[in-house]
């Protein structure tokens, strides 16, 4: 049970919503930036403080799987079989959006983007806000920057412009959700996240069509190189070049910090310039820390991020693929 203070704030955050406020909130993945799906007005505020371009849709997060049907029509069994195993959770489905839902959501686009967010103060707020109702939000960072994974970070970027941030801890999962989508009935990875490919496959009982990311739409924001980048250049090496490229940068004078596996510890002591961040080993204890890692780096203006190169397995994608956007050079295995 929710505590009583946590259920009034609750109460509230749906009301500002229901009267076209923008509240952000957390998730199990990040925080987002949530406006009443079906209320335009809200929904051109959310895009004018995030500072994105309109034609770059939103997720609309709902309450529960058997809701699916109201917001989307023309679902594939695969959709079906994923949201059943994996709602609530960090995966989102692209499908064809019913009539009711607004093109302002959807970036102009026949398709909406759709999830149960597995935290449980956005599941009440959306109980609060009525079963027919959908909380439109994109991450609350501004376009293209890190996103947020603490009300703290909410609070640092946007300040007085929201009309209410809901306090939930640090998100669990701390990447952003994997987003599948459908070509015809074939399920198509559209941005890799919490939920790992093979986990994807095993309960669809088929492969996934994974394409080249350079054909992902740029609708996708999400799939634009620059995209999640912390304000510090960022290198991605594998352990063994790290070493040399960290003193060569020191020698250079920049102050450097330093993303190592804490299991591989670093080789060579510490100069002044370098400063060690370790990093979980395990890929889900690594991607929880990733980006509030980022944000205290840019915080402490460090002039260069060097990140050791994480095993080239399934369960390392997502942290792969942030670290692949953030990264200003990224050279992922040994030469
Ligand atoms: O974990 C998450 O997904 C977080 C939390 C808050 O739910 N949300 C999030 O939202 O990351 P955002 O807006 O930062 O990224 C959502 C991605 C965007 O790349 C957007 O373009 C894509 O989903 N998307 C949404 N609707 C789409 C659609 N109809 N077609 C293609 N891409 C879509
Ligand atoms: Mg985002």
């Amino acid at each position: 049970m929710l505590k009583q203070r946590f259920q009034k704030n609750i109460r509230a955050a749906a009301d500002i919503l229901l009267q076209g406020g923008v509240v952000a909130f957390p998730t199990e993945t990040v925080y987002g930036l949530g406006a009443d799906a079906a209320n335009p007005q809200a929904l051109c505020r959310v895009f004018e403080i995030k500072g994105r371009p309109t034609d770059h849709p939103l997720i609309v997060h709902f309450g529960h799987v058997s809701l699916l049907d109201y917001w989307a029509g023309g679902i594939p069994d695969g959709a079906w079989r994923l949201a059943s195993r994996f709602w609530p959770g960090p995966l989102t489905l692209i499908l064809p959006r019913r009539t009711h839902v607004s093109r302002l959501v959807t970036g102009g686009q026949d398709t909406v983007g759709l999830r149960v967010p597995d935290h449980p103060v956005a599941l009440a707020l959306l109980r609060n806000m009525g079963p027919d109702k959908g909380l439109a939000a994109p991450s609350a960072n501004r376009f293209g920057r890190v996103s947020p994974t603490t009300a703290e970070h909410v609070r640092a970027e946007f300040g007085e412009q929201v009309d209410m941030i809901l306090d939930g801890g640090p998100c669990r999962v701390g990447v952003e959700s994997t987003i599948v989508g459908f070509n015809g009935k074939l399920p198509v990875l559209l941005r890799h996240g919490g939920i790992p490919v093979p986990a994807l496959e095993e309960a669809l009982g088929q492969k996934i069509l994974l394409p080249d990311a350079a054909k992902l739409s740029p609708r996708t924001p999400g799939s634009l190189p620059s995209h999640y980048a912390p304000a510090t250049p960022l290198e991605v090496w594998p352990a063994g070049a790290l070493e040399r490229r960290a003193r060569e940068l020191a020698t250079q004078g920049q102050r450097v910090a330093l993303l190592e596996l804490i299991e591989e510890p670093s080789p060579y002591p510490d100069s002044p310039r370098l400063f060690h961040h370790p990093m979980p080993a395990r890929a889900t204890a690594y991607a929880r820390v990733l980006y509030s890692t980022l944000r205290k780096i840019d915080d402490a203006c460090f002039d260069r991020i060097l990140a050791e190169a994480p095993p080239q397995t399934a369960d390392w994608q997502a942290v792969h693929d942030r670290l692949r956007r953030a990264a200003t050079l990224y050279c992922s295995t040994e030469v």
